[in-house]
Parts: C-alpha cells; sequence; structure tokens
C-alpha cells in the first residue's frame, strides 16, 4: 500500500503519494484528481529513456505530450525558462491542461514557476525521480529560477496540485546524488526528530543501497517533517527557516565554487558539520551529541571537513561575505540554524562575525 501525506495549508491542500509502482497507476491519478484533462509531461533530457516515463507516458495516454528539458542548473534560468515557455505555445498548451513535472529538483522548480506563470498560472503535478527532489524540493510551493545575482532569486510560492513519489525511479539514480539527498534527509532528524536520526544510524546504508521498502518509510517521514513545518510557516517568516541547517555556509560553499565540483548535498553536510561544531563550541549541544553526527555522518560517506569541498584553502572572510548574500538575511545579518542537541535546532542571528571568522579559521579556512 502506497503511503499518502497530506499537506494543509491555509487556503488549499494536497496530497503526496509515495510507494513503489505509483507510476503504474498514473492513469487512475490523474482521472481522480483532473478527469479528463489534457496533460504535457516536463522531463529531464537525461530520463528521456527513462522506463520510468515511457511508463508514465504509456499510462497518462497516447495523445500526452511531452517536452524535454537539458538537465542541470542552467535549465533553471530566464533562458531555459523562455524555451519552455516557447515550447508550451507552440504545443498549444491552454489553461486546462495539466502538467508534470518528471525529474529532479531542477526540472521540479522550473517547471512549476513556468506553470505558475505561464497564462496567469496553470496546474501542475511533481513526479520527483531524485532523492533530494522527494524528500524536499517537491513539497512545500516553493519555485524559482536563478539569476545572475543569485540562486533561486526569481520565484513564486505555487503549490502543486499532487505529488507522485516512484521510488522505483530512484533506481537509476548514481550514488552521488543519492548521497547528495541522504544529506538532506539526515536534516530532517536533526532538526525536529531525534528518533529518525537514531533510525538513520541504524539503518543509512539500507537507504544508500536502495532498499525500497525502507526508502518509502524514510520518504514518507521527511515528507510528513517538511509538510508540517510549511503548514506553519508557508511563507518562511520564521519557523521554515529551520529547513536550512547547514545551508548557510553550505551556499556559501557553493557560491564560491560557482555552483561546480560538488554536489548541493556535500555542500550541506559540511554546512551541517560546521553548525553542530558551532553550537557546542558556543555551549548551546553537547560533545556527545557533536560527536555521535561526526560519526555518522563519516560512516556514511559523508562531506565533514572544508578540504572535501575545495582543493585550496578559502577564506573565512570571502565565506563570511558569500553568507551575507544569502536571501535569509536581513539587514546585513547573518541567519544561522543552530542547534541544542540533536532534534533540538533553533535559528540564531546573534553571531559575532569576528567570533565566526576564528571559527572558521580554527577550522580549515585561511
Ligand atoms: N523548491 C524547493 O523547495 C527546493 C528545495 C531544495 C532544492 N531545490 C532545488 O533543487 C535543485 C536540486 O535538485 P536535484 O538534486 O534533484 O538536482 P537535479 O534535478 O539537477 O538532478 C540531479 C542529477 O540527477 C539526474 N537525474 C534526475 N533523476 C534521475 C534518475 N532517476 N536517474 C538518474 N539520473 C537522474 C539529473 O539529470 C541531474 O544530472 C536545485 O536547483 C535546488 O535549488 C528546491
Ligand atoms: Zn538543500
Amino acid at each position: 500500500m502506497p503511503k499518502t501525506v497530506k499537506v494543509n495549508i491555509k487556503n488549499y491542500s494536497y496530497q503526496i503519494i509515495i510507494g513503489n509502482n505509483i507510476l503504474e497507476n498514473a492513469n487512475n491519478f490523474h482521472a481522480k484528481y483532473f478527469y479528463q484533462r489534457p496533460k504535457i509531461i516536463i522531463f529531464d533530457t537525461k530520463l528521456s529513456k527513462s522506463i520510468y516515463l515511457k511508463l508514465l507516458i504509456a499510462k497518462l495516454g497516447k495523445e500526452t505530450k511531452s517536452i524535454s528539458v537539458p538537465s542541470g542548473e542552467k535549465s533553471k534560468s530566464i533562458n531555459g525558462l523562455n524555451n519552455l515557455y516557447n515550447k508550451l505555445f507552440s504545443n498549444n498548451i491552454d489553461r486546462n491542461t495539466v502538467i508534470y513535472a518528471f525529474g529532479g529538483g531542477v526540472i521540479g522548480d522550473l517547471s512549476g514557476f513556468a506553470a505558475a506563470t505561464y497564462m496567469r498560472g496553470i496546474d501542475y503535478v511533481q513526479v520527483p525521480t531524485t532523492l533530494l527532489s522527494q524528500i524536499d524540493s517537491s513539497v512545500g510551493g516553493k519555485t524559482a529560477i536563478n539569476s545572475s545575482y543569485g540562486k533561486n532569486l526569481i520565484g513564486a510560492f505555487y503549490p502543486t496540485k499532487l505529488v507522485l513519489i516512484d521510488i522505483n525511479t530512484l533506481m537509476s539514480l548514481p550514488k552521488k546524488q543519492m548521497l547528495s539527498g541522504y544529506a538532506e534527509m539526515v536534516k530532517y532528524g536533526l532538526i525536529n526528530n531525534s528518533n529518525f536520526f537514531s533510525w538513520l544510524e541504524s539503518n543509512g546504508k539500507n537507504i544508500l543501497e536502495k532498499d525500497k521498502k525502507k526508502l518509502e518509510y524514510a520518504i514518507a517521514v521527511c515528507c510528513k517533517s517538511k509538510s508540517k513545518i510549511v503548514e506553519q510557516d508557508e511563507k518562511e517568516i520564521g519557523l521554515r527557516a529551520l529547513l536550512n541547517l547547514g545551508h548557510t555556509f553550505g551556499h556559501a560553499f557553493e557560491r564560491l565554487s560557482n555552483f561546480k565540483n560538488f554536489t548541493h548535498g556535500e555542500a550541506v553536510s559540511v554546512g551541517t558539520i560546521l553548525a553542530f561544531k558551532l553550537s557546542n563550541e558556543l555551549n548551546y549541544c553537547t560533545l556527545d551529541d557533536f560527536t555521535r553526527i561526526f560519526i555518522h555522518f563519516k560512516k556514511m560517506n559523508l562531506s565533514t571537513h572544508i578540504s572535501d569541498l575545495f582543493k585550496k584553502n578559502i577564506k573565512s572572510l570571502d565565506t563570511i561575505n558569500a553568507m551575507k548574500l544569502d536571501k535569509k538575511t536581513i539587514n546585513n545579518r547573518i541567519k544561522l540554524i543552530l542547534s541544542k542537541g540533536i532534534g533540538k535546532a533553533f535559528i540564531c542571528d546573534t553571531i559575532d562575525e569576528n567570533n565566526l571568522n576564528m571559527f572558521l579559521k580554527n577550522n580549515g579556512f585561511k
């Protein structure tokens, strides 16, 4: 039986359906939610030969149109968006058509923003195919493209009508991408669910080995966790910022490397270790908790040190400046997610920059 997570936000709600063989029933889901409305699939070119894409097309019916988008972050751009609009127009897509976004976070974010703006908004369904997109980007209604000034700076809160998570799609996902998603998975345990962190300590290896039953369980836990947070703070006025554990550092590393050389998850894992180390040094969290997390990250082969990301030392001041460019920064004050222990994350905007500078210098920065 598939698992269902319901997301309830003020004026709308939607279901996340999680399981194996979900796409086998895509026709039934479509009929249930959209009756006989026309559909179009937007997919990542890398997945053009995917048996699950073929299955989705077969199940939605031979009249289903499809559009491919080049894989990679470059597609999440004003040019990529314009190309997508043109393809939607040239395929005569009207407001009654439902978009199915088949791919990772890039396809989900881009298709979602196109859906939010094409003819002032049309309905879309997320069919995430990476671990990261199944537990994070497909949930919560944030859609975006990047600007030359930074990542995800142009976008909209535009919730999907339905999320179909078919775990089978992960079977072709490379190990590196599984690990990138795992860094986000462990984040949910560390934010507010210490039981889930303990579960991952025993079962994390099985997740990376793609054990379907355990994946189904863990993905559902993560979707529930994220939806609970989003339900309380859709527009990120407060609580939702907790989801950025490890990300203020991580985004800075991605910016300093120009989004090349390592995955988002690798940057976030180093950021998470730094956030816990700093929490320990500021006496918020015990050394035991920090050590437990560090051991788990090592066991899972997650990155833990800045030298795992950059061959040359990077400067602490450059890192701090990059951290200040984060969307979450207000009045030039860095907002960090710190922790009072496993499952006890909190928002901290009282970090002294000189202390942060010293802390980074003591942890492998120039
Ligand atoms: N909207 C949100 O709330 C939110 C949250 C987190 C991240 N994001 C965004 O998500 C994006 C990252 O998502 P991602 O990690 O899924 O990246 P991605 O979409 O680039 O996918 C990663 C790689 O995996 C490939 N791929 C996808 N599915 C596959 C499959 N089943 N088998 C084999 N290869 C497959 C892709 O072609 C790509 O090369 C970023 O742009 C980030 O900003 C958005
Ligand atoms: Zn992330």
